[in-house]
C-alpha cells in the first residue's frame, strides 16, 4: 500500500517537474510570439509618423503611441510589459530594475560577439517573495532610421532637438549608432 503511494507521488513529482522544464520553453515562445508583432508594428508606426508629419511631429506622436501601445497589450495578456533602457529617454515608463540591466548587459555582449540582433532575447522564471513571475527581454538594436531622435547631435533635425527639450527635459537616450543595443522590450508574467 505504502510502495504504491510513494511510486504514485513519485510519478506526479517527475511530471510535475518535467513540466516545469518544458514551461520556461512554452513560456518563452509564447512571450516572444506575442513581443515580435508588438516591435513590427510600432515599427511601422513610427515610421509612419516620421513620413506623415516630419520627425518632430513624430516625436509626439512616439511619445503617445509607444506606451498606449505597450499598455494596450499589458492590459489584454495581463502582462507587464514595457521599453526599457540604461540610457532612458522617458525615465517613467524606461527605467531599468536589476533584472534588466543584468538581461541588457548579457544582450550587449552577444552583441559584441557577432550574435545578430533578431535572436537577442533573455528569458528566466525568478522565484520572489510573491511567488513565481516569467521575466522576458527581447533586445532592440538602433537601426539606420531611429538616428533621426536617438543618434548623434549633427544627425538630429534642429526641431526635434527642440521637441526633444520640450517633452523630455532629462533625455538620455541619444548618440546611439546603428547597430548598438538601445534598450529592451521587458515584459513580466505572475505565474
Ligand atoms: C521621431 C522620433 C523617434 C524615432 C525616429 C525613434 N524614436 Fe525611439 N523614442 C522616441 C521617443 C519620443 C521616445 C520616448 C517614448 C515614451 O515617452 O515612452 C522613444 C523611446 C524609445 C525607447 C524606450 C526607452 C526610452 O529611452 O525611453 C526605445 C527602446 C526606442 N525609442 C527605440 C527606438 C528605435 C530602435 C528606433 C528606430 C527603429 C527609434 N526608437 C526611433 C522617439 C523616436
Amino acid at each position: 500500500m505504502q510502495k504504491k503511494i510513494i511510486f504514485a507521488s513519485l510519478l506526479a513529482f517527475s511530471t510535475v517537474s518535467a513540466f516545469a522544464d518544458n514551461n520556461i520553453d512554452v513560456l518563452k515562445d509564447e512571450t516572444r510570439a506575442a513581443a515580435m508583432p508588438f516591435m513590427k508594428a510600432l515599427m511601422e508606426e513610427n515610421k509612419k509618423a516620421v513620413q506623415e508629419g516630419g520627425p518632430e511631429s513624430a516625436v509626439k506622436v512616439c511619445k503617445d503611441i509607444a506606451p498606449k501601445m505597450a499598455s494596450e497589450l499589458s492590459r489584454q495578456k495581463g502582462w507587464k510589459v514595457t521599453r526599457v533602457s540604461m540610457k532612458v529617454r522617458n525615465p517613467m515608463l524606461g527605467t531599468t530594475d536589476e533584472w534588466e540591466q543584468k538581461a541588457l548587459k548579457k544582450m550587449e555582449e552577444r552583441l559584441a560577439k557577432g550574435e545578430k540582433p533578431e535572436t537577442l532575447e533573455v528569458a528566466e522564471v525568478i522565484k520572489g517573495k510573491n511567488g513565481k513571475t516569467f521575466r522576458y527581454m527581447k533586445g532592440i538594436v538602433l537601426q539606420p532610421g531611429c538616428v533621426t531622435c536617438h543618434g548623434k547631435s549633427e544627425e538630429i533635425p534642429e526641431a526635434v532637438k527642440a521637441n526633444l527639450a520640450t517633452e523630455y527635459p532629462h533625455d538620455q537616450a541619444t548618440g546611439y549608432a546603428p547597430g548598438q543595443l538601445r534598450g529592451g522590450l521587458s515584459i513580466q508574467r505572475k505565474l
